[in-house]
């Protein structure tokens, strides 16, 4: 049996949602966070009862591909057995290339200040930019040598990736869209990803970009760490914040093109490209648990106070990548969205807080309840390890004077990637013209308080 034609089935064996991509087709996507998927785009392509058959259906070639180490707890372990046209070991040697404004931990090109920093939205491109050019390193931290801490990225592209792919061998991605949808083609099928969905591309993972609206931007958390997993739930139970069965994993589709592509490969924090005569993504059957997937963040089942206070912000967590220090994370992507508040003799926006946790935030779309202006959808705020920050003068008066009915937040889509290291800045984000010079004044104009009787000087 020979495989001759393009793109072979645009899905098979799934189940769950469905959405349109850029040309119309529907995808669908199989439903679970984590499970033991299994799937393929023509029938029989996947073996049963083995993985490493003698001879594999249409002279597949099978090929593991690990994201944790072998021996990993069960529960921790990753791993997926693709059935592909070619071996993706089938290509030349890759050679250095321009990094483009791509950084990596640990960075020395720069010092990074003791203030609060805040950027409005980075620009879009005049010129034909891609996903890969148009990524721009902010932030980082830990090393990617180590496999520990994260980069912080934004994105900024008006062109879908040609005949170019890029796989990463330092970390895997967090994409957070903020304008337009994301296609994203993936050894393992195709994701689409609007704004106010996440998208995960795990470490090692080909694919390329393809822009569904013309132009995109948002933002990608760069994991060098433990992979993303759902956060425990403790006290709250077996339900709640983000439910497996929402995140969405792709069906097996495949590219049986051929002619000259290449594959740009992040390693070691550098880029290299290779060439080859073939699509890499040529997978026509997979299965296992390391795979590409999606979340629609309006799945987010919100909790908070329904008596008095806010619990910490941790409440928010969609994600989780852990360190070896129970509870302390390498980085938890937590989520604002919209909710009611309803607590009692409560200031309920954020509070003053000095943090342990270093945070870096950006918002989708609509407004922050902690800032009435200048954090707005685009841009990025971040207040490393124990800077003092809060709500603004504004927002301060008004939560503390209002009166305190159930209230909806509305039009609101705020996340943080929150890490136990400090984010150390670039050059490119330290030098760029949307970085705001006027950010303290913020916390501007507090009135002292007036303790009864004191004599206070
Ligand atoms: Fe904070």
């Amino acid at each position: 049996m020979s495989i001759d034609h393009r793109n072979g089935a645009d899905s098979a064996g799934g189940s769950g949602a469905a959405s349109k991509p850029a040309d119309g087709h529907v995808l669908e996507y199989q439903s679970g966070f984590g499970n033991q998927f299994a799937t393929e785009a023509l029938p029989g392509a996947l073996p049963q009862g083995r993985n490493s058959p003698q001879r594999a259906a249409y002279g597949l070639y099978a090929e593991l591909l690990s994201g944790t180490a072998f021996t990993a707890p069960r529960d921790r372990n990753l791993r997926t057995w693709l059935y592909r046209m070619r071996p993706s070991a089938m290509h030349g040697p890759f050679k250095r290339i321009d990094d483009r404004n791509w950084r990596s931990a640990p960075f020395h090109e720069a010092e990074t200040p003791a203030n609060r920093l805040r950027w409005s939205p980075w620009p879009m491109p005049a010129e034909p930019t891609d996903f890969i050019d148009g990524m721009t390193t902010i932030a980082g931290n830990g090393d990617v040598r180590a496999h520990s801490g994260v980069a912080a990225h934004v994105y900024a592209a008006n062109q879908s990736m040609e005949n170019r792919y890029f796989v990463n061998s330092d970390g895997e991605l967090l994409i957070v869209p903020q304008l337009g949808a994301l296609l994203v083609h993936t050894e393992m099928g195709r994701l689409r990803a609007d704004p106010g969905e996440i998208l995960v591309l795990p470490r090692g993972v080909r694919f390329r970009v393809e822009l569904c609206d013309g132009s995109a931007r948002g933002y990608v958390c760069e994991n060098y760490g433990a992979p993303f997993r759902l956060p425990e739930l403790g006290p709250i139970g077996s339900n709640g914040l983000a439910n497996p069965r929402d995140f969405l994993a792709p069906v097996a589709a495949f590219e049986s093109g051929a002619g000259r592509v290449s594959i740009v490969n992040k390693f070691l924090g550098r880029l290299w490209e290779g060439e080859q005569s073939h699509s890499p993504l040529d997978v026509v059957a997979w299965h296992g648990n390391l795979t590409p997937y999606k979340y629609d963040l309006a799945r987010f089942m919100v909790i908070g106070t329904i008596s008095f206070d806010h619990p910490d912000p941790s409440i928010y967590t969609v994600l989780t990548s852990g360190t070896d220090t129970p509870g302390v994370a390498n980085c938890d992507f937590v989520i604002f969205p919209p909710r009611w508040l309803v607590a009692q003799d409560t200031f309920r926006p954020p509070w003053f807080h000095r943090n342990v946790m270093s945070e870096l935030m950006g918002l989708v779309r609509g407004a922050y309840d902690g800032k009435a202006e200048g954090f707005v959808p685009g841009g990025i705020s971040l207040h490393n390890c124990m800077l003092p920050h809060g709500p603004d003068a504004a927002t301060f008066q008004k939560a503390s004077t209002a009166e305190l009915k159930p209230q909806l937040v509305e039009d609101t889509l705020a996340f943080m990637f929150e890490s136990r290291h400090a984010f150390e800045l670039t050059p490119a984000a330290l030098t760029a013209d949307n970085l705001q010079d006027d950010y303290d004044d913020a916390w501007k104009g507090f009135p002292g308080a007036s303790p009864a009787g004191s004599q206070g000087s």
